[in-house]
């Protein structure tokens, strides 16, 4: 499932700045890879994954009552689209050699030393906030 996300068009930096437009009444400056808004939690389902462009990668997001918890899409065994694993708890089956990894370590149960990126997520006032 992709989704899109228009709040990033309206959190870019405007042309020739480093400061991005104002939400509410305070002007938000973006001084480095801070959290990025991709989404709002209640386009996220439980049990499923979403996937999200970033920055450039691709990132599965992963939602677990109010947390939600974020990985690279890319499988590290061949590539597979961990987005579209099989989600059980905590724990992402790759869907197309069913290797386990568990999101909140990226670490693989079954193969000692594979492991995949995860990446911190903040949810604030029902946006999900990725930090790279
Ligand atoms: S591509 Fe993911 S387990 Fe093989």
């Amino acid at each position: 499932m992709w989704v899109k996300v228009p709040q990033l068009a309206a959190l870019a930096p405007a042309p020739g700045g480093a400061t991005a437009p104002a939400l509410g009444n305070r002007p938000m400056r973006r001084t480095g890879p801070g959290p990025r808004t991709v989404c709002r939690l209640s386009d996220l389902v439980e049990g499923r994954g979403t996937l999200v462009r970033l920055a450039g990668r691709e990132i599965a997001l992963f939602r677990l009552g109010d947390e939600v918890l974020a990985v690279d899409n890319a499988c590290p065994h061949r590539g597979g689209p961990l987005a579209f694993g099989d989600q059980r708890g905590a724990v992402i089956h790759c869907p197309v050699h069913a290797w386990p990894f568990h999101l909140r370590t990226g670490r693989c149960a079954e193969v000692p030393g594979a492991s995949v990126r995860t990446y911190r997520v903040r949810v604030q006032g029902g946006r999900v906030r990725v930090e790279l």
